[in-house]
């Protein structure tokens, strides 16, 4: 499964690093955060609210702009090695710099230098999509839609939403939705993971995003689905993060294949891949055992993530001639 060319439009970069490389900052820094690991050295949560805590914590010890360089790296090392041959990242300035323009303008210099690097010697593309976390709430989020205006372009070529889909109501930050589309920024929030149908419909309506994070639970309203269809509504799908936080039992539950063959976008991504044990390759196993989805299938997918990928045309001709490789 690894020679297979893959594009992965759902990855957060804090959420992407191993738990060595966070145990190693956090020991040159002299923080105490061996509570979040357990005795296997594993990150240890025991629910999706205890996660995002776990997630905060781990990402607590990323504290520099030469943090962020080496975790991008060590990132797109793991990411060419499951074939992903171009990959969209989740990265927020709320972590990066405190939602300040000029610390945030740093540490996006330090990802870029990553990313050219990466490029050059493994041969993967990476592009920025900037997230404002949900539970930070809206205030929040325009600084950080400010931010993602301010340097959006060729690199950072989105907007999004992460964190807890229970607190608040989409139409709280329409307005750095707004800023960021008026930024010429591709927009995508996470819904229709830990809510329902209701949760997909009112971001669709009230922040008008062309992609939705995770999207899965859609599939509890069928008049949903045929929309999301219709509407060519593109789903990151994350099927092993999704298993792993418990929301289906295992793969066989999981919606991906239904959705699939009832006409809607899907796409396959990994989400936070040391918090869920796994990969790309483990992804696309995974679901070959599953549902037996065979390389059409898995190259089909390939495919239909790259037309839905933020970056220019240019960029995706590039990437589109090593999918036909
Ligand atoms: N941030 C990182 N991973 C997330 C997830 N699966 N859901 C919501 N926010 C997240
Ligand atoms: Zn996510």
């Amino acid at each position: 499964m690894s020679g297979l060319p893959k594009v992965e439009l759902h990855l957060h970069l804090e959420g992407a690093a191993p738990p060595t490389f966070i145990r190693g900052l956090a020991k040159e820094k002299h923080l105490d955060i061996s509570g979040i690991f357990d005795e296997r050295g594993n990150y240890r949560y025991r629910d999706f609210r205890d996660f995002l805590k776990v997630y905060e914590a781990a990402t607590s010890a990323l504290r520099t702009p030469g943090d962020y360089q080496r975790l991008a790296l060590a990132v797109l090392e793991e990411s060419a090695a499951s074939g992903v041959v171009y990959s969209e990242t989740f990265v927020s300035p709320d972590f990066c710099g405190g939602r300040d323009l000029g610390a945030w303008r740093e540490y996006l210099h330090a990802m870029q230098e990553a990313a050219d690097q990466a490029e050059r010697q493994m041969g993967i593309t990476l592009r920025g999509i900037v997230t404002c976390i949900r539970h930070f709430g809206p205030e929040k989020a325009r600084g950080t839609a400010r931010c993602a205006a301010e340097t959006a372009g060729d690199w950072i070529v989105g907007f999004g939403i992460a964190g807890d889909e229970k607190i608040g109501a989409p139409k709280d930050f329409r307005w750095a939705f707004d800023c960021a589309r008026e930024a010429g920024l591709r927009l995508t929030a996470h819904a229709g993971e830990w809510g329902g149908p209701e949760s997909v419909r009112a971001a669709l309506q009230d922040l008008e995003v062309e992609r939705i994070g995770h999207g899965v639970r859609a599939i509890e309203d069928p008049a949903l689905v045929d929309e999301l269809a219709e509407r060519g509504t593109v789903l990151e799908v994350c099927p092993g993060s999704n298993v792993a936080l418990g929301i289906y039992k295992d793969f066989r539950e999981h919606p991906i294949d239904a959705l699939d063959r009832r006409g809607v976008k899907v796409t396959i991504s990994t989400d936070d891949p040391p918090f869920f044990h796994t990969t790309m390759v483990r992804e696309y196993e995974e679901l070959h055992r599953a549902f037996d989805w065979d390389e059409g299938q898995f190259r089909k997918i390939a495919r239909q993530s790259l037309d839905a990928a933020f970056c220019d045309a240019d960029t995706k001709a590039k990437i589109a001639k090593k999918l036909e490789a």
